[in-house]
């Protein structure tokens, strides 16, 4: 069943993004669009596991034949490495520019089958099925699509829209506590950048009044989804307010470099950076004592890691090898007030050692 409908309409492209409650509608969907000759649904084993035998059984009333590519989880494989393989499978099985190409999971295996429906056989139409809260709420919108290479993560990628995007909420019933906090961090981050309704209703949330099924969590899945839309209608490119998406994301990267993306998953790292964000925004730009306290407070209702447990040196090293780097400062999206993102701040080293020493202590 449909449970709400939101649509993304940019320079060049517009599209749906649906909540369901399961997978019941997806193939009338598919069969809408014009001159399908297969569709391809790239998942993983993980998530072929649980939610095969359902997708399986709705998609046998599509007008095409489909197949399953699987790919392997985790963000090692979400490399350039593993790219050949898939477009040999699509070779082989003659997909033709009219195939259509499922992202069947998580970020991970969104940001990669988006990766190859941006660049097979330039170009071939593909659709979001996010399965992790983290791709509800972020990563199935907005049409970022990469693959990492042995030097750094996400190097190699386009802006690559989808037909529509079909989230089965009640996948979300399986998801590991640990990708809960990726997605919560993230929804903390747009009510941050949005203010309003949106932060006043989060903050009277706790944790455990997020489950697959709750209103909130659905709730806060059509907002994050409103603000990020709202953001990415006016910028798809990223030429300047995207950046705002990135709110967290300069300690966030460097915290999941340093630790080798192991101690941390995306959103953990993330929650930890927007306290880094938070208190730079206190020091440099005005944002008040309370509204400081009031995001630490909702950060820790949604049991968020907020404390940095690494080296603020090794931190900074990390940050410097990041794109943002310029002389003796480095940039960062700060905010003003709630729902006031500045993009771009200059912060000098000396001020975010200051402030990454600060953030081992107590907040
Ligand atoms: P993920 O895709 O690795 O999924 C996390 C884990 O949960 C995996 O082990 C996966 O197999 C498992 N899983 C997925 N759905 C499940 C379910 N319903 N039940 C049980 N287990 C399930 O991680 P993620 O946090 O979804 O995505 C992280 C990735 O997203 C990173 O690569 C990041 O760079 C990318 N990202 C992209 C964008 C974008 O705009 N394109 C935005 C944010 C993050
Ligand atoms: N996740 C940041 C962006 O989509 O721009």
């Amino acid at each position: 069943m449909k449970l709400s409908e939101r649509e993304i309409i940019g320079q060049g492209f517009r599209y749906p993004i649906e909540l369901h409650e399961d997978f019941q509608g997806l193939s009338e969907k598919l069969n809408s669009l014009p001159k399908v000759s297969k569709v391809y649904v790239l998942t993983s084993r993980e998530i072929a596991g649980i939610y095969e035998k359902y997708i399986t059984k709705e998609l046998s009333s599509l007008n095409v034949p489909f197949s399953f590519i699987y790919l392997k989880p985790g963000e090692k494989n979400k490399h350039i490495d593993r790219v050949k393989k898939v477009y040999n499978q699509l070779i082989e099985t003659d997909a033709d520019r009219k195939a259509v190409v499922i992202a069947f999971g998580g970020g991970v295996v969104g940001d990669f089958a988006g990766f190859i429906a941006a660049t097979y056989q330039r170009g071939v139409r593909f659709v979001q099925v996010p399965t992790t809260l983290l791709a509800c709420v972020d990563s199935s919108v907005g049409g970022k699509v990469a693959v990492n290479v042995d030097s750094g993560k996400n190097m190699v990628g386009a802006f690559y829209q989808p037909e529509f995007v079909f989230a089965p909420l009640f996948t979300l019933s399986t998801l590991p506590e640990k990708e809960w906090s990726c997605g919560l961090a993230e929804i903390a981050k747009h009510a941050f950048l949005d203010g309003g309704d949106f932060l006043d209703k989060i903050s009277k949330s706790k944790r455990s009044d997020f489950s697959a099924n709750s209103p909130i969590l659905r709730y806060a899945i059509e907002e994050s989804v409103r603000v990020k839309s709202g953001i990415v209608s006016q910028d798809e490119k990223e030429t300047g307010l995207r950046a705002v998406l990135n709110l967290g994301h300069t300690t966030g990267h460097a915290i999941e470099s340093l630790t080798q993306y192991k101690k941390y998953s995306h959103g953990e790292a993330v929650a930890v950076g927007l306290v880094t964000a938070l208190l730079l925004s206190r020091e440099l730009v005005g944002f008040s004592e309370s509204n400081f306290q009031r995001a630490i407070t909702l950060m820790k209702q949604l049991e968020l890691p907020t404390r940095l447990e690494e080296k603020p040196d090794e931190i900074l090293k990390h940050m410097e090898h990041d794109k943002k780097k310029e002389g003796t400062s480095l940039k960062f999206v700060l905010l003003e007030d709630f729902g006031k993102p500045k993009f771009g701040v200059s912060v000098e080293r000396k001020n975010i050692f200051e402030i990454l020493k600060r953030q081992k202590g107590k907040l």
